[in-house]
């Protein structure tokens, strides 16, 4: 396929309204989002939601995520229930994403879920994700803005740096806030967490009044993207680093000599913003291995360790 020439849309009114004109010609178009930058692609269109596929390289089997712009939109899509309800009105727009039963009448394309019967639904925080859904008018479709299983880009640069010359456009929103994906929660006969992220656990916990059920790893595999090899660098990653080889460079947190420092203050939530960051930059760096300090596993820590893990996992 001869590439594409990809727009640069700046955040503005124009950016925002060519960005839209973009989607509603069938094309694909990389969003900021408070989380991370989305592949965005109108969700009710076969071709436009499997040349997401194509433009990422990613496996038909992996679902994707629906963007809305807000509670009532996504009750079009799938079924919803008092549950929904309390999590939407805590924390959306936010970095929580629902999963809920596919309803008959949906009218999205059965790529978007892999044929599963559930749909993933989420409406996103970051200003310019909200004006181009309010412009589209529509759901869109939207998984990280990375080559499959690589590094999820939190930069318009890192959207480039992977998908340049196969998406149509690329709408600038400069860096995202938070830095790690949203949490997913299956709301099936219980709650339960299929995928740590921006929205800490515990705060989940304290809205709905108790502990929540979390996928392990030998539960049957709900989220069919949680793989255990992903956000994979280049380099060979070593976790809970307290020395540093030659070979190495070092990925620190809190007060420690290093290359590069997700928070010397120690805070997750900057962590967090600095992560595929510094492992997008790091990686630049060459054939060196990535030794990372040890993160605490509380909060949004819990998400900056399972991607880490999953950097780390053998390929
Ligand atoms: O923050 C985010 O969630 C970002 C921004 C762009 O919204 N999106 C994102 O999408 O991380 P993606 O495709 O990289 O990850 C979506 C995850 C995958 O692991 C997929 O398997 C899971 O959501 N998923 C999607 N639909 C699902 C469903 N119906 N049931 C279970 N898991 C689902
Ligand atoms: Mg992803």
């Amino acid at each position: 396929m001869s590439p594409l020439e990809t727009e640069h849309l700046a955040p503005d009114h124009a950016g925002v309204a060519r960005a839209a004109a973009l989607l509603n010609a069938g094309g694909l178009i990389a969003m900021p989002t408070e989380t991370v930058y989305g592949l965005a692609a109108d969700a009710r269109n076969d071709l436009a939601v499997a040349r997401i596929f194509e433009a990422k390289g990613r496996p038909r089997f992996n679902p994707l995520i629906v963007h809305v712009a807000d509670a009532e939109a996504a009750k079009r899509y799938v079924i919803w229930s008092d549950l929904a309800d309390q999590l939407a009105q805590a924390f959306w727009p936010g970095a929580l994403t629902l999963v809920l039963p596919l309803r008959d009448d949906s009218g999205l394309s059965p790529l978007v879920t892999a044929d599963l019967p559930t749909l993933a639904v989420r409406v996103p925080a970051h200003p310019l994700a909200h004006q181009l859904l309010a412009r589209f008018d529509g759901p869109l479709a939207a998984p990280s803005a990375n080559p499959s299983g690589k590094i999820s880009p939190t930069t318009a640069e890192h959207v480039n740096a992977g998908l340049n010359g196969r998406i149509e456009g690329i709408l600038d929103g400069g860096a995202c806030p938070v830095g790690v994906e949203s949490t997913i929660l299956g709301l099936f006969d219980e709650p339960i967490l299929l995928r740590p992220g921006g929205l800490p656990q515990e705060a989940i916990e304290a809205c709905l009044g108790g502990p929540v059920k979390l996928h392990q790893s030998g539960d049957p595999l709900i989220a069919p993207g949680q793989m255990t090899s992903h956000y994979a660098p280049g380099a060979t990653v070593r976790l809970n680093a307290t020395d540093v080889a030659a070979d190495e460079l070092l990925l620190g947190f809190g007060k420690v000599d290093c290359a590069l420092n997700l928070s010397e203050a120690g805070d997750l939530t900057e962590a967090a913003a600095n992560l595929f960051h510094h492992l997008h930059a790091l990686d630049a760096q060459g054939p060196r291995g990535i030794a990372v300090s040890p993160i605490p596993e509380v909060g949004l820590g819990r998400a900056i360790n399972d991607r880490l893990r999953r950097a780390a996992a053998p390929r």
